[in-house]
């Protein structure tokens, strides 16, 4: 037990703080060079012009997500890793020999499909992810070399805890044959039955889609008699009441997705133990095994993109969504062209109303909402 010695300088508060600082100035420095390959330095857009063009990005899914899947495939996990493979091991029957080609969607940092291929003889195993963190540092351990980078637990232990350096690190270089691909997983870019084995590891809770758009896509990728592997969380509470399924509701769909021959295991583990953190969960994983007996009726393909947005040399068809978006820009850009550092906001107004951009009763208002709007974001980037 420790008693409590309050250190009246707060020197151990000033040693975490420059502990954190330092290091998530090292750590900049350190992602910097791994997204290199990304190319976002030369880039030659101007972030204003992302911002005026309203570039988006997966709105549910930032770089950062899932961060510590990193540390616990490559650096402590090693207990986890084992119990992840062990699932999918043992709904097999006892092996991973026989997979053929396969599909992992999602491999996050990528140790499962690592350890899968490794375990097992597929001429070809492909993981995809769409978060090019995870993705470089996976290329990495794939071929063998190690990467160091700091974990930040979410519940520290010590003052060190606050931020570790860690060095991540695959066994060795992986067997020939194990390929990442950046990809969304629905907007898959293979042809459609290509695949003996789809896994989706810890995935179908979070990718956003109803589960039954989620078996066709995956029935879709199969050959015919191709298996599908599933292993993880079932429902999160982030999704529509309607679409958290449990087991007992996956495992009635199976059939109209086209999946026979299901087998289940039902297994707690541990999850996301870090060292550095006072913070873990146990897990009760659900890992089933369907193999692909039929066609999955009205299967979902990628979103149709319209021929114009294929075809640079088609006209672009002025849509009523488009009309309404350009009047708005038109006001937007003719408020902020008022901003001179003189005029007020009754004057911005008065001229709105001269150039019958709105009406003079709601002008005032509509002006200071406006500008109320554009201050916030400015306090915020
Ligand atoms: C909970 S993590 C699981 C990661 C890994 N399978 C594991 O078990 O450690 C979910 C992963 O799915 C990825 N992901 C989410 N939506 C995706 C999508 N539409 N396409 C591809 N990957 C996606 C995330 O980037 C993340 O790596």
């Amino acid at each position: 037990m420790r008693t409590a010695e309050a250190a009246a300088d707060g020197a151990a508060t000033k040693r975490r703080l420059a502990h954190t600082a330092a290091a998530h100035d090292d750590q900049i420095r350190r992602l910097r060079g791994l997204l290199a390959p990304l190319g976002l330095d030369e880039s030659a857009i101007a972030q204003a012009t992302h911002q005026g063009l309203g570039t988006r990005l997966p709105l549910e899914q930032g770089l950062t997500n899932y961060y510590v899947n990193l540390h616990r495939d490559w650096a402590w996990g090693e207990e986890e890793n084992a119990a992840g493979l062990a699932q999918i091991v043992q709904v097999l029957g006892g092996g991973a020999r026989g997979l053929g080609r396969t599909l992992v969607h999602g491999a996050g940092a990528g140790r499962l499909a690592y350890d899968l291929h490794a375990a097992g003889d597929a001429p070809l195993t492909v993981a995809t992810d769409f978060n090019p963190l995870l993705l470089l540092v996976a290329r990495e351990m794939f071929a063998g070399r190690s990467v160091e980078l700091y974990e930040f637990p979410i519940a520290p232990r010590g003052i060190e805890d606050h931020a570790v350096l860690r060095k991540l690190a695959s066994p060795g270089p992986a067997r020939a044959g194990l390929e990442l691909v950046a990809a969304d997983a629905l907007q898959a870019p293979f042809a459609d039955g290509v695949f003996d084995t789809v896994i989706t590891p810890w995935f179908i809770d979070i990718v956003g889609e109803p589960f039954a758009r989620i078996a066709a896509r995956v029935n879709l990728a199969l050959k015919p008699g191709g298996r599908w592997i599933n292993s993880g969380s079932l429902a999160f509470s982030h999704a529509a009441h309607a679409e958290r399924i449990g087991l007992d509701e996956a495992l009635e769909f199976m059939p109209q997705a086209g999946f026979g021959e299901v087998r289940v295991r039902e297994t707690t583990i541990p999850y996301m133990r870090s060292p550095a953190s006072r913070h873990s969960r146990l897990e009760n994983v659900v890992t089933w095994v369907a193999t692909k007996v039929g066609a999955a009726p009205a299967t979902p393909r990628a979103r149709e993109l319209p021929a114009w947005l294929k075809e640079p040399d088609l006209p672009v068809p002025r849509t009523r969504a488009f009309e309404m978006q350009a009047i708005s820009s038109r006001v937007h850009a003719f408020l902020l062209a008022l901003i001179n550092g003189e005029r007020s906001m009754r004057d911005m107004a008065r001229m709105l109303v001269e150039q019958r951009l709105m009406a003079p009763d709601e002008a005032e208002a509509q002006v200071r909402i406006f500008l109320t709007r554009l201050h916030e974001d400015s306090e915020k980037s």
